[in-house]
């Protein structure tokens, strides 16, 4: 019988280089999405699936996203002033959000290694992991069907997204065999970061896990990987090569929305997706975005004109012209 899962772990300590200068002073984390930040969607997903104790392991310059959490009293006291209701309640809404709590990562050694530092938090039962950059749409669940298989295997659970093989070198990749079940497969193996050629699969790994407590051993163990780093994908790997240590490793192949708000061509989509779908923003944005877009139809982007130019004819060929 596998324990129930009760906590949530959100790595947020990494440097968001990607998003460098905005993240020079501010965690990458913080980027509002519309009008919230990338990390308050992530929490919320905790708590709808049932998870109110999160654990944010942070660093240097990540001040921003514990004080989010936490009561801001004089805006507070303005607001109540004011009669500003709504935009109390909003305020509120993310003090009162979950159980925080906060650990210290030192120095960003990687995902692996800030997923140690849960260790003393999550003590002898499994754990969610959410990535504090990875949003998934809430109205396409995954967490909650991640729980369900991990309860009724008891073994390590992955979240699964088919992406174009051009862009697996950006992921772990996962060699898979298929279950029973439509969506979930037994993970054979694990490789971070491959290139194109040597991927086991288009099975990508996105931000969220379902781990056993065994994971910190292994972790403990586990030499720095690519990039110098702790990666969590190298104790996944141990973990899906021998059964016997926990259960062996399962993905859940999510076919829903999702958006990596640490890449900024994501985030930019992220917004735009969340924004149309909104009863505040969408009736005005959606006229504009179709009016914007077919704008960009008739005057080609500068850097399309280069690529015409300098195209061969075996690119056109290899586009259908003819
Ligand atoms: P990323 O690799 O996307 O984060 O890690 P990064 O290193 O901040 O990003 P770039 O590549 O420099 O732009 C995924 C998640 O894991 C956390 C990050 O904060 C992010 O939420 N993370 C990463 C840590 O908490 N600690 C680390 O040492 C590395």
């Amino acid at each position: 019988m596998a324990q129930q899962v009760t906590k949530a772990v959100i790595p947020a300590a990494g440097l968001g280089t990607r998003f460098l200068p905005a993240t020079k002073a501010m965690p990458k984390e913080m980027l509002p999405v519309v009008d919230k930040p990338a990390i308050q969607y992530v929490v919320e997903e905790a708590v709808d699936a049932g998870l109110h104790d999160v654990l944010m392991v942070t660093g240097r310059n990540k001040n921003a996203l514990e004080n989010h959490f936490d009561r801001a009293t004089e805006l507070e006291a303005s607001l109540a002033k004011k009669g500003d209701t709504d935009r109390l309640e909003k305020v509120n809404y993310s003090t009162d959000l979950a159980d925080m709590h906060y650990v210290r990562q030192g120095d960003p050694k990687g995902l692996g290694h800030a997923v140690l530092r849960a260790r003393m938090h999550v003590g002898d039962q499994p754990f969610a992991v959410l990535l504090g950059d990875d949003i998934i749409d809430a109205r396409d669940p995954l967490l909650s069907r991640m729980l369900e298989v991990q309860a009724q295997r008891n073994a390590t659970v992955v979240a699964l997204l088919e992406v174009d093989p051009d862009s697996i070198h950006l992921y772990g990749a996962a060699a898979v065999e298929s279950t029973d079940e439509e969506d979930v497969v037994r993970i054979t193996g694990l490789v971070e970061k491959p290139d194109r050629e040597s991927a086991p699969s288009n099975l990508a790994i996105i931000g969220r896990y379902v781990l056993r407590p065994e994971v910190f051993d292994v972790l403990e163990r586990t030499e720095p990987g690519k990039g110098g780093e702790i990666q969590l994908t190298d104790a996944l790997q141990t973990l899906a090569a021998d059964e016997e240590l926990a259960g062996g490793v399962y993905g859940v192949v999510f076919r829903g929305r999702r958006y990596d708000t640490g890449d900024r061509l994501d985030y930019i989509k992220a917004i735009v997706q969340l924004a149309v779908d909104r009863a505040d923003l969408g009736p005005d944005l959606r006229p504009w975005l179709r009016e914007f877009a077919s704008g960009l139809e008739d005057t080609p982007a500068a850097h399309e004109i280069v690529e015409e130019m300098t195209a061969t004819p075996s690119d056109s060929l290899a586009a259908g012209e003819n």
